[in-house]
């Protein structure tokens, strides 16, 4: 078997400003031009186009996963089991018009409009993502700061978690109306306050320089990319400040098999299959293929975020 060395990016591709391609009021344009009619991004006049700047996507030194794979092969449960159903059955979901609650233990709380909120200055960010069945991509998201969000509705001194929450709409969602759930709706996850707050977390609003597509979880999800992929909850109505540890879906469903921490750990073993090694999408070999490549802690970010669990055992905690 050849073995091929994970190209583990320096650490300065993977500080939150190397990571910024664009500061701009605005959503960056397409680099894959011929998919935007899937898409169907509101494309703002003067929208920057990344196809103009070769190699902006590389600056990181990460090879984003091609859009055609980020947006064909997803895990969406409401909308089937199999990996091309949310691609398939996610055409009649409409993610206009929506809100997002953000409540809880703050001093302010609100309700955002979406369109609202795409009016803040967003970002990309390329991020790896490794789900936790063993495979991963590199997506290069657009979005903002959590924290910024937060920010704005104050939480109080005693809020120690925040509770996510998405969308409940059997009629436009086949999988949550189907005759053996896997999972109780709505699905929720949680992350500690210092999580959500760590600048690397971000609500995504979109991808490749489109608006989010229905299947990754139109209009707004959520990507902490150094925990497997199953915390990063899509489609969400509602953020909740807490002082109690959030119920999360996953955990709900297989306490022993997933964690509320879920932080990417080569170390800890799912109890069904290694986590040791990853399969990036769109890059060939099949499962047991060369193109297998070792998982890093924290999923390459541990620079940035194993400060955050510093006395913890991630083996209980895991
Ligand atoms: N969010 C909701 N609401 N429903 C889901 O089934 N699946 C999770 C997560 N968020 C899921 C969800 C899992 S298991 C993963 S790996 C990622 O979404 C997949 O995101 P992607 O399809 O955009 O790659």
């Amino acid at each position: 078997m050849r073995v091929f060395r994970y190209p583990a990016p320096p650490s300065s591709a993977i500080t939150p400003h190397a990571l910024w391609l664009s500061r701009r009021n605005m959503l960056a344009a397409a680099a894959g031009a011929g998919l935007t009619g899937m898409i169907m991004p509101p494309r703002p006049a003067g929208a920057a186009d990344l196809a103009a700047h070769p190699g902006a996507l590389s600056g990181t030194g990460l090879k984003p996963t091609p859009l055609r794979d980020v947006t064909h092969y997803n895990n969406f449960y409401e909308f089937g089991l199999e990996k091309t159903d949310p691609a398939e059955r996610s055409g009649a979901f409409h993610p206009r018009p929506w809100t997002v609650q953000v409540d809880g233990m703050v001093a302010k709380p609100r309700t955002y409009d979406i369109d609202a909120l795409l009016t803040r200055p967003l970002e990309e960010r390329i991020y790896r993502m490794r789900c936790v069945e063993a495979w991963s991509m590199v997506i290069p998201w657009i979005g903002f700061a959590l924290r910024d969000l937060l920010a704005e509705v104050e939480p109080l001194g005693s809020a120690k978690y925040v509770a996510f929450e998405s969308v409940v709409r059997p009629s436009e969602m086949p999988g949550q109306g189907g005759v053996l759930p896997v999972l109780d709706w709505p699905y929720v996850e949680g992350l500690r306050l210092d999580e959500a707050m760590h600048p690397l977390t971000i609500l995504a609003v979109g991808l490749y320089g489109q608006t989010l597509p229905n299947q990754n979880g139109a209009p707004i999800r959520l990507v902490v990319p150094w925990k497997y992929g199953f915390k990063g909850i899509k489609s969400i109505v509602r953020i909740r400040l807490t002082d109690r540890q959030p119920r999360t879906s996953w955990n709900l469903r297989a306490s022993d098999e997933y964690g509320f921490y879920a932080n990417v750990n080569p170390a800890v073993d799912h109890p069904r299959w290694s986590q040791a090694s990853e399969r990036p999408i769109g890059a060939g070999g099949g499962f047991f293929g060369a193109a297998r490549q070792p998982t890093l802690p924290f999923n390459g970010y541990g620079e940035q975020v194993a400060g955050l669990y510093a006395g913890m055992d991630l083996r209980r905690d895991f």
